[in-house]
């Protein structure tokens, strides 16, 4: 093998801010190793798409030397509807082998873009319900997607081992850090500054998943046009830190226009989610991404949703060293959601 089994991180580079998560596995579970985050300037990456790859790269290069990673090998992951595409199919069954022979054909009639352009992935999951048939789940990427990510992480020095999902990742580092609800559907849903990751399991398997163009920017732009301030001015009244000549109230009324917004867009997930599977309820959400971290915007989900939500833990069941700073920890967990799942994942793995 190319790779020690251990050395590999996770890397999650969203549009705001690009996290970076290495465990180390031990005999009870995972150990925390390396953890980094860096805000990065706005507009070099702009619904998923990276528009300034030099400035990516460079950001990245910082972020790898000051959280001192060794490890060469990482994980990364890309999302959104325009370039992932995640369908549960009923097929004839077959073995994984023949799947895999073919594959392209049976996807080709479910994947709206041209079969050429997509990196396919698939999942046998079980028996249908039909007679002779088996629940499939289809996962086509889009080269051109996976190429952008892995270029910039190619030039920041790393080599990518493995691209997932980010509503893939989530649910690993679920499936880490909670106990499975036999019965029950938790929602996984993940908001960073620029989309929405959903992923809704039943009983601990995925059965639905999907991803929405709609993040925490919605805050930043209205607190601009709101008061005319700079996006950094913008961005420090999301982090509570004030900012000369705005007072207190008049943010928290803006900032609850567009919580409403974001709010409204799950809810149209949760219902295409009750549409599919006969009007089954969320038992509850599981929150990650900046969004969990912003004012008050996980009680207005509950409140709005009727549904209990919690702010997600993907340390939970990781041992974190005590040279770790646990309250700067504490402040930004739930925003490494998705890079701890990728850090879970390792070389060779599908
Ligand atoms: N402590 C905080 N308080 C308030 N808002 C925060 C805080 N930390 C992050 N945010 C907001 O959350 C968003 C960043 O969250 P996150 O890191 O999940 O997004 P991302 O992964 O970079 O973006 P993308 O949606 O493109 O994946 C930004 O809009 C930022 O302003
Ligand atoms: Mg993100």
């Amino acid at each position: 093998m190319l790779f020690g089994k251990k050395d590999t991180v996770g890397l999650d580079i969203g549009s705001n801010q690009i996290k970076l998560v290495q465990l180390k596995e031990t005999k009870g579970g995972h150990r925390l190793e390396r953890l980094g985050i860096a805000v990065i300037q706005p507009e070099l990456i702009v619904d998923g798409s990276i528009l300034d790859a030099a400035h990516v790269v460079d950001a990245l290069k910082e972020l790898i030397s000051n959280t001192d990673i060794k490890a060469k090998a990482a994980t990364l992951s890309v999302s959104g509807h325009s370039s992932v595409i995640i369908k549960r199919v009923s097929l004839p069954q077959m073995t994984e082998d023949e799947l895999d022979e073919q594959i392209i054909f049976e996807a080709e009639q479910y994947i709206p873009f041209d079969i050429e352009d997509v990196s396919l992935d698939f999942q046998i999951l079980g028996l249908a319900e039909e007679d002779n048939m088996m629940d499939v789940l289809i996962v086509a990427v889009k080269k051109d997607k996976i190429n952008e990510y892995a270029t910039v992480v190619r030039d920041a020095g790393l080599t990518p081992v493995v691209v997932d999902i980010d509503a893939f990742a989530l649910e690993n580092m679920y499936e880490l850090n909670y106990e499975v609800k036999e019965g029950e559907n938790i929602a996984l849903v993940n908001i960073g500054a620029s989309m929405i990751n959903i992923n809704i399991l039943k009983g601990g398997i995925s059965v639905f998943t999907r991803d929405s163009s709609v993040g925490g920017n919605l805050l930043t732009e209205a607190l601009q046009r709101e008061f005319t301030i700079s996006y950094a001015n913008a961005e420090k009244l999301k982090h509570g830190e004030p900012v000369e000549g705005v007072a207190k109230e008049d943010v928290s009324a803006v900032l609850d226009a567009s919580f409403e917004e974001i709010i409204a867009e799950v809810s149209r997930s949760f219902d295409y989610f009750r549409d599919t599977t006969n009007y089954e309820n969320i038992d509850e959400i599981i929150l990650s991404g900046g969004m969990a971290l912003t004012g008050a915007f996980a009680s207005m989900l509950s409140d709005r949703s009727g549904v209990n939500v919690s702010v997600a833990s993907p340390l939970k069941n990781i041992d974190v060293p005590d040279t770790f700073d646990r309250e700067y920890l504490d402040k930004v967990e739930p925003v490494i959601a998705v890079a701890v799942g990728l850090a879970m994942r390792r070389v060779g793995d599908k």
